[in-house]
């Protein structure tokens, strides 16, 4: 027998000060369609993932809260966790980046980097709040834009003319914290030596490891030169103190990927990781044969495909099998929108929506590339009605009836069309290669040309035609049995997409949970429940309430 894949695979950690919205769900959601894929093949598949809980935009969001920076992060990884479980997104676990594990790890991959003479420190000039007694990060100095003189504009970027600059070269900066006019100060920092990895980063970067457009990034930035990276921050600050140097602490984004590390040793240590007899060592040692996969946002690729490689590397740790960045979610065309109400928090949606749809939406526009995906609303209701209402729950709704009423709920001995079967289940193969290399758009079209076929099937024969006329008993269960596998195959490969209505699906059918090497196999002479209708329709009333209460929240935390 083969032996199974051990895969560990993660999501981008969330910031901890702020809600999950439909943006970030387009990740999640595609990292577990993946990841429920492969568990369904029968891999040993990991997927984990954590909050991302330092850095001064939290400890400023607790200031303004009145509350700890700890109390904050819990609540909001209450919420996270909330949110996540509420479309199915299905954590093997979920940490912290501000934890025992990661601040071990993260002492750990600095020390050792330090030690192979990777860690050089400097004094750089900074700009400095003197009320607030504390340095400001670009974000937090506001002023006129040195280009077109716009007001109010960040200290890296002018939102109104696009130009970015260094914070110094702002007009009449201000403390976007105290409003104070930021002084120049001076201070010690750590930088990781990014060029003494070059060499190993072009080699891991043709390994095959990243899409065609991320490698032709990486190429840009290797000719642009690879800079030293500041890791460190002066108090205050909420985040590891390093080790060696009291009062300064590790950037945020230094110890951020290492709480993939963090969350999985933590999984290890749980119950499930050692009834699993799950192994740090075997994932992540320099010989390990596990795979890792991390999927990131396309903003975030330097920081996974440059900096994390490297500072594993120069800890004596694998490096990732691959990346997989995607592309941004728009809504109708344009990046969300708080006035607009396409700024949808990810409770909103749950308010209003059933899960199921974004997951199968999503699933329905996404491939293997770095492209943005766009929610067309009317588009999202019109799909998901035809293929899943309309289609595939369909399917079922119009030959259950028949068994459970004429046949006592029993399906046939056998199948009127075998060949028919054969050709739905000589599919598994393409479907499960496209679901293999993300191409998730491409499973469902090839799903759904199949549910096409079912119901032309359905419509062919006729059942309720047939359970009019006499002796055409053993007819009518034949093709009743036949449309209710031809369902169940499809609803085995969408139960990556649609893991609730799969669940609902094989407590109809009672069947134990769907494999993907049982699906060959058809279900016959075999009991099942009365149907209820898995799904319902999208009306427009609730797309446009959704909406609505997007606004809501908009007036809500602005008063
Ligand atoms: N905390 C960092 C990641 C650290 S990983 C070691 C971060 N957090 S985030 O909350 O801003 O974003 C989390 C993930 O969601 C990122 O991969 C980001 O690209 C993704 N997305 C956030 N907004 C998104 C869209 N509008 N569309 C698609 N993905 C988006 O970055
Ligand atoms: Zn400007």
């Amino acid at each position: 027998m083969r032996q199974p894949r051990d895969i560990l695979v993660t999501s981008a950690l969330p910031y901890a000060n702020g809600p999950i919205h439909i943006g970030h769900l387009v990740e999640y959601i595609q990292t577990d369609i993946w990841a429920r894929f492969q568990k369904m093949r029968g891999e040993r598949c990991w997927y984990v993932c954590a909050d991302d809980a330092h850095g001064t935009p939290i400890m400023l969001k607790a200031r303004q809260e009145g509350i700890t920076p700890e109390a904050l992060i819990a609540r909001v990884a209450e919420e996270h966790r909330a949110d996540f479980d509420g479309f199915r997104v299905g954590f093997d676990n979920y940490h912290s980046t501000h934890s025992d594990e990661n601040r071990h790890y993260a002492s750990l991959i600095y020390a050792r980097n330090r030690d192979a003479g990777h860690i050089a420190k400097r004094t750089i000039e900074q700009a400095y709040d003197p009320v607030e007694q504390m340095f400001l990060p670009d974000r937090f100095i506001k002023g006129e834009c040195p280009k077109c003189g716009a007001a109010d504009q960040y200290g890296d970027n002018c939102e109104a003319c696009g130009a970015s600059y260094s914070p110094a070269e702002l007009k009449n900066p201000r403390s976007a914290v105290s409003g104070a006019v930021p002084e120049q100060r001076t201070s010690e920092h750590y930088f990781f030596r990014l060029a003494d990895f070059e060499p190993m980063l072009k080699a891991w970067t043709r390994g095959g490891g990243l899409q065609g457009q991320v490698a032709n990034k990486l190429d840009e930035w290797f000719d642009a030169g690879l800079q030293e990276w500041d890791i460190s921050r002066d108090a205050p600050y909420f985040g590891f103190e390093i080790p060696d140097h009291p009062g300064k602490f590790f950037y945020v984004w230094l110890d951020a990927p290492i709480g993939y590390m963090a969350s999985f040793q933590n999984l290890c240590d749980s119950p499930k990781g050692q009834a699993a007899r799950l192994e740090f060592d075997r994932f992540w040692a320099p010989e390990s044969t596990a795979e890792v996969y991390h999927v990131i946002g396309k903003d975030i690729i330097y920081f996974h495909a440059l900096f994390w490689p490297a500072m594993l590397h120069g800890a004596g740790f694998r490096t990732p099998t691959a990346v997989f960045a995607h592309g941004f979610l728009t809504v109708d065309g344009q990046k969300m929108s708080k006035s607009r109400g396409t700024f949808i928090k990810a409770r909103t949606y749950l308010d209003h929506l059933n899960p199921e749809y974004l997951r199968y939406y999503f699933a329905a526009k996404l491939g293997a590339g770095v492209d943005d995906i766009d929610l067309s609303l009317d588009d999202f209701q019109a799909r998901v009605n035809s293929d899943l209402v309309g289609k595939v729950v369909n399917i079922a709704s119009r030959t259950a009836g028949f068994i459970s009423k004429r046949f006592d709920g029993r399906l046939a001995a056998g199948l009127p069309d075998q060949a028919l079967f054969e050709r739905f289940t000589a599919a598994n193969a393409v479907i499960a290669e496209a679901f293999e290399a993300r191409e998730y758009s491409r499973a469902v079209r090839e799903i759904m040309t199949l549910a096409d076929r079912a119901n032309q099937y359905i419509d062919e024969q006729a059942p309720w035609v047939v359970a009019k006329q006499d002796g055409r008993e053993a007819e009518l269960q034949g093709i009743c049995t036949q449309g209710l596998n031809l369902f169940r195959l499809l609803i085995g490969w969408l139960k990556p997409i649609l893991p609730g209505t799969a669940e609902a699906a094989e407590q109809f059918l009672r069947i134990e949970p769907l494999s993907w090497d049982q699906l060959a196999q058809p279900l016959l002479d075999h009991e099942i429940a009365k149907f209820k209708p898995l799904m319902t329709r999208i009306e427009s009333t609730q797309i446009a309430a959704m909406l609505e209460a997007s606004k809501e929240d908009l007036s809500a935390s602005a008063g």
